[in-house]
């Protein structure tokens, strides 16, 4: 099998072995594409700075578009060879091999592996940017359908206050703009172009490296060559922000996954996204949520990977490099997924209305309005959280609700309490009480809606 290297060898062969542990054909075949149409730029720059002939540009070019095609079509299937980049040189040696002992001139795989990987990163940081839109858009529409649900919010995981389930909602659209803020600050860093960085030091050959970044699309080219073919933080910045992304989904997987338990019983997830149990027949399992939840362990691990392999290599490229590739690309199949499956699943929750009233009606749950009350007639706030803590305390030992309780043993913990305290003692009053923008008080909820419909109406899909 052709190699890119071996004048200085003695042996012809490598070890199979030894070949086969080398290899990064298995991951980076993916970056065929990418490969194949800098490879086209790169014989046009050589023809336009007078290194090759129009002729033999003439000769390349059908060549590369040939397996440009083969690769759209998903015939290209590289297997026996070193790497991505030794696979597309050898298609053209062996269909021309005068002509493509022509095609290294001026470039490294060190850089080539650089530019490729920057350009794989550029296509799909935009398919993930959709694809987090998409997401948006459908939590949007599940806020704006259950709008006026209240449900029990939680702190510790114990039932702290009410709030409307649309605002628990968007608060998931507000992680996931971070998560887009992200991706498209990441995105800004992954677009330069390095070739013509040659394999650290430069080419002592007049290449036109901004002819190529413009072909590629790039906004700019690099300014170090050895900062070039050594730079990884693009790929840990890339899944830095798929971390989170992962993480965001986990923690939106969870939520769903307790509110469907019997426990809490208010949700209900479409059946497509569950499963059964082989053995108990009344299960309806959440396994998508929980892989959703299991995966994001992957993508942090994939993260410290990355780290610890930058840790302490020195300048410039070092084959250690080669071990980028699996986490990025896996992290983002993974991201990609979960996006995409999130998005479908959301659509087919509902809340059970019933379920959530009835939690409602422990009306411990309005402590808070208590205390806020009378705060509100000049009760100073640490007196007022006793007076409602003795209430609770109270309602606690007679195992009653505070509704149970009389106007006069009420008036007995506190003379500042009237019968309106009654009025406080139901859900609607309590999100329509709050007063703080950012609130769940439906008001600003119902303009939050608003805003992010607009908001997302003017991103494409
Ligand atoms: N496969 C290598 C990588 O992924 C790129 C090739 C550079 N190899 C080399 N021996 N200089 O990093």
């Amino acid at each position: 099998m052709a190699k890119l290297w071996g004048g200085r060898f003695e042996k012809e062969d490598m070890i199979p072995f030894v070949m086969k542990f080398t290899s990064s054909i298995e991951v980076d075949k993916i970056l065929a594409y990418y490969d194949c149409l800098s490879t086209k730029v790169h014989v046009e720059m050589l023809h336009k700075t007078g290194l090759i002939t129009e002729k033999e540009k003439k000769e390349f070019l059908p060549i590369l578009e040939q397996l440009l095609q083969k690769i759209e079509k998903g015939t290209f299937n590289p297997e026996a060879f070193e790497d991505i980049h030794s696979a597309v040189q050898d298609y053209v040696s062996s269909r021309a091999p005068e002509l493509a002992k022509k095609l290294h001139t001026g470039r490294s795989r060190n850089e080539q592996v650089v530019n490729d990987v920057r350009l794989y990163c550029k296509d799909h940081l935009a398919m993930i940017e959709e694809a987090i839109i998409s997401l948006q858009k459908a939590l949007v529409v599940l806020a704006e359908k259950n709008f006026d649900v209240i449900i029990p919010g939680y702190t510790h995981l114990n039932r702290a206050q009410p709030i409307l389930f649309s605002h628990l909602t968007l608060a998931y659209v507000e992680m996931l703009q971070r998560d887009l803020d992200r991706v498209k600050d990441a995105y800004k860093r992954t677009d330069v172009s390095v070739m013509g960085s040659g394999a650290l030091a430069g080419a002592a050959l007049e290449l036109d490296r901004k002819f190529i970044a413009d072909k590629l699309g790039f906004q700019s080219i690099s300014a170090n060559s050895i900062d070039a073919v050594s730079d990884r933080d693009f790929i840990v910045e890339i899944v830095s922000a798929l971390c989170f992304i992962a993480v965001h989904l986990s923690r939106i997987a969870e939520d769903m996954i307790l509110y469907s338990t019997p426990e809490f019983g208010f949700l209900d997830i479409g059946e497509s996204y569950c499963t059964g149990s082989s053995l108990m027949p009344q299960k309806k399992n959440p396994d998508v949520l929980e892989l959703i939840r299991g995966r994001s362990s992957v993508i942090i691990g994939y993260l410290n990977t990355l780290f610890v392999l930058l840790k302490a290599l020195p300048h410039s490229y070092n084959r250690d490099l080669q071990e980028d590739k699996k986490p990025l690309f896996e992290s983002m199949r993974i991201v990609a997924d979960e996006l995409a499956i999130m998005k479908d699943l959301v659509g087919t929750l509902k809340l059970k209305k019933s379920y959530v009233k009835a939690l409602l009606e422990d009306e411990f749950i309005y402590a808070t309005d208590i205390a806020e009350y009378l705060v509100r007639k000049g009760v100073a706030f640490k007196d007022a959280h006793d007076i409602a803590g003795s209430i609770i305390k109270k309602c606690i030992k007679k195992d009653i609700n505070i509704s149970d309780m009389s106007i006069a043993e009420l008036k007995k913990i506190s003379d500042k309490i009237d019968e309106d305290i009654f009025d406080l003692l139901n859900a609607e009053t309590s999100v329509k009480n709050k007063k703080t923008p950012g609130s769940t008080n439906p008001a600003f909820v119902k303009k939050e809606i608003e805003s992010w419909k607009k908001k997302l109406k003017k991103q494409p899909e």
